[in-house]
């Protein structure tokens, strides 16, 4: 069962439980998996959650959910719902009907007055979130093909599996590190944010039940590895995000990816990186 360690926040004082999260039968190592779309194939040998999924137990759910709501950004992963008004604009645009970004560009060059205006208003939610008033960036809207296990790819369009985002890292981090994955969905389906509930500092310690960690010069995904080895039977953890939710997570201290298992429609993602608040008001 899920032990404790990164806490799930989400926006509101009722939560929605039912279909919010899953959590998986363990992890399962894939070798030479056959391409999943046209565009994207796996890595030789990759992680993904181990089927069936079931609901937690109300003791895995109070180890998940803090109580009171306090967003640390090193140990929480934050879902949240756009603003309503914000919500209506992108409905407006239909942004979820497209199929591509070249689409997007088109429709962008179309409508250029009303992109600007969501533009700037997303920028103003984003802008909420973050350290030293400003210190973000914007990475992308991202289209990826529907019903896939899990999302993440590199640069050569290889699925990635269960992984921690390593950009801003080099081995091991020694410190807790604070950049903050920021990603909306702006599809028209729900999507899933798959991660395990431990920051690297932990699964360094859970790891080192096993073996003397330190002595060994391990690189992040050696660390993913070495966890999954020891740990195949720990849940991941399977949150809903639903279209124009958004969610907050230290993507550099945690072992995560998404899921658009079971949709039929392009996913599409905004997403930005920067320094955020370590306490969201
Ligand atoms: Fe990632």
């Amino acid at each position: 069962m899920i032990t404790s360690g990164i806490k799930v926040i989400e926006e509101g004082s009722s939560i929605d439980i039912e279909g919010l999260i899953f959590l998986s039968n363990g992890v399962e190592l894939i070798v030479n998996e056959s391409p999943r779309s046209e565009d994207f194939e796996y890595l030789t040998s990759f992680f993904k959650p181990r089927k069936p999924w079931r609901g937690p137990s109300s003791e895995e759910l109070d180890i998940l959910f803090d109580a009171p709501m306090q967003f640390d950004g090193n140990s929480s992963v934050y879902i949240c719902r756009l603003p309503e008004a914000l919500i209506d604009e992108l409905s407006i645009m239909g942004i979820g009907d497209l199929a591509n970004l070249q689409s997007l560009t088109t429709l962008i060059s179309q409508r250029s007055e009303e992109f600007s205006k969501i533009s700037a208003y997303i920028r103003n939610v984003v802008n909420f979130f973050l350290k030293d008033n400003g210190a973000f960036k914007y990475r992308g809207i991202y289209f990826s093909p529907p019903n896939l296990e899990t999302t993440a790819y590199d640069n050569n369009k290889k699925l990635l599996g269960l992984h921690v985002d390593s950009a801003y890292t080099e081995g091991i981090p020694d410190n807790k590190p604070d950049i903050m994955r920021l990603c909306i969905n702006l599809g028209k389906e729900t999507r899933y944010i798959l991660f395990i509930n431990k920051s690297i500092q932990h699964i360094r310690e859970m790891i080192a039940e096993y073996e003397m960690v330190k002595e060994l010069r391990y690189s992040v995904d050696d660390l993913v590895a070495k966890f999954f080895q020891y740990y195949p039977d720990y849940p991941v953890v399977k949150l809903r995000q639903r279209p124009f939710d958004f969610y907050l997570m230290p993507a550099d201290n945690i072992i995560h990816d998404g899921s658009t298992e079971g949709t039929h429609h392009c996913d599409i993602t905004m997403v930005f990186q920067g320094h955020m608040n370590d306490l969201i008001p």
